[in-house]
């Protein structure tokens, strides 16, 4: 009870501040897997073992579009150029999305297992894929065969590109790491004594290769030892690097997120704060940000020079619902539903249409949304107790084959709040 009042209270002071972007990009199932940001830094994208994909605007903090493909969990993603993007999943399939489309362009199949690893090359014309069905792809992104790389001995989890493009390098559960050149040639085979979980190669062509030692191992171009930084106690689940190459960061399975500085090949600083374990990192071209995805379901924005988490801002104009009912107990579980659904008149569509009048409303209606043919073949109507139905067996149960991610509200309390809250706040005034 009091924690619950102490959040309502937080939520108070937040939504009387003036209007700012969200920092907390909320709207997943289930851990956040992978993370994407484009080129131009606007927009993130999001792969979860929910199943789903989500494209954020990463300023408004609001989800754009969900991208519900893979039958599995979704564990590796790419911001393609010219608007596109790539997810793959547990069920061994890459789908490639256009940005504002429902539904993808092009599913790539091939692989016979989950695919872990994804990377685009430097001229934008290649996506290379690393699965465990023990092989690695090049995969032309214009259309055409696929070119399949099979040395390594059990799952391959990592890939990445040299930067001349002509190569690329992988890392398997193996412990090894191959340097295969894009247009045959011999491989060559580096032994890195760990299994590898994450790989980057640097702008100077430096190799970085994470493993379940814990150790960002680093290597030159050819693959020659360079040196290792310890940067966690347990496995690293995800690397990631600075647009300019001066910073690695790795995140461990159990622990927080190391800050390396490359050149001088020390851990600067460690993240600490909320939404750990983490699983997926990515660094924030143009800004000096990372953003993390966490088992807690959140995508988190993180100040790199202060290790400074940036904090929970729900976005807000003065005279919206939430503003209005930001004392409701069931505001605050409406938090949840922020980054995807408005409630009054003018928020119009995010990622979920608007709940705007959504009492009384018949299932899939309102004007102008891209339902998925699954909603639309429903007769439910909306009302509490199909909203609390909805959320009390999961969207998954109760409208099967929609796009909305898993999940579900359950605690009976905050189940009644959240519905309650909604009744007053989408009522059309
Ligand atoms: C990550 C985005 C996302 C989140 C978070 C989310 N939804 Fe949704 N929601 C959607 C999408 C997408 C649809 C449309 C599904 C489809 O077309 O299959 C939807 C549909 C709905 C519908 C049916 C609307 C209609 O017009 O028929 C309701 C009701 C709903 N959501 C309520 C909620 C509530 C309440 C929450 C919070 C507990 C929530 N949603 C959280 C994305 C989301």
């Amino acid at each position: 009870m009091i924690a619950r009042l102490f959040r309502a209270i937080g939520l108070v002071a937040c939504c009387l501040a003036a209007p700012s972007a969200a920092q907390e990009l909320r709207g997943h199932g289930g851990p956040v897997r992978a993370l994407a940001i484009s080129a131009d830094g606007r927009i993130a994208l999001s792969g979860s073992f929910d199943t789903s994909a989500i494209l954020w605007g990463i300023e408004t903090g609001t989800a754009l579009t969900v991208l519900r493909h893979h039958d599995g969990s979704v564990n590796a993603v790419a911001a393609l150029p010219g608007g596109l993007f790539a997810t793959a999943g547990e069920e061994g399939r890459i789908a490639i999305w256009r940005m504002g489309r429902p539904e993808p362009e092009r599913v790539i199949e091939g692989h016979r297992g989950s695919v872990a690893g994804l990377a685009l090359s430097p001229d934008g014309r290649f996506l290379a894929s690393a699965s465990w069905d023990g092989t690695a792809r090049l995969i032309p992104l214009a259309g055409g065969e696929a070119r399949v790389f099979s040395g390594h001995r059990g799952p391959v989890n990592a890939v990445a590109f040299t930067p001349d493009g002509r190569a690329i390098v992988t890392g398997g559960h193996d412990a090894t790491l191959r340097i295969s050149p894009v247009d045959g040639g011999p491989e060559r085979q580096v032994m890195l004594g760990t299994p590898v979980n994450g790989l980057i190669v640097a702008p100077d062509g430096e190799i970085a290769a994470s493993g379940a030692d814990g150790r960002v191992h680093l290597l030159s171009p050819e693959g020659e030892a360079r040196g290792a930084v310890a940067a966690s106690e347990t496995p690293i689940v995800s690397l990631a690097i600075s647009s300019d190459g001066a910073m690695l960061a790795a995140a461990g399975i159990r622990g927080s997120v190391a800050i390396i500085d490359r050149t001088a090949r020390r851990v600067e600083r460690v993240l600490v704060g909320p939404g750990l374990p983490v699983w997926s990192v990515a660094f924030r071209p143009g800004a000096e940000e990372l953003m993390t995805g966490g088992g807690d379901r959140l995508v988190r924005r993180w100040r790199v020079a202060t290790g400074e988490h940036l904090g929970a801002v729900v976005m807000s104009r003065p005279n919206d619902a939430l503003t209005r009912f930001a004392d409701h107990p069931g505001a605050e579980v409406f938090r949840a539903c922020i980054a995807c659904h408005t409630l009054d008149s003018e928020g119009g569509n995010r990622a979920g249409p608007t709940l705007h009048g959504v009492i009384g409303r018949r299932i899939a209606t309102v004007p102008g949304y891209d339902y998925s043919p699954a909603l639309r073949g429903m007769t439910i109507v909306w009302s509490k107790e199909t909203i609390a139905r909805l959320f009390e067996v999961g969207p998954n149960a109760y409208t099967p084959g929609t796009k909305m991610p898993e999940q579900r509200v359950t605690d009976p309390q905050d189940l009644q709040a959240l519905v309650e809250f909604i009744e007053k706040a989408s009522r059309p005034n």
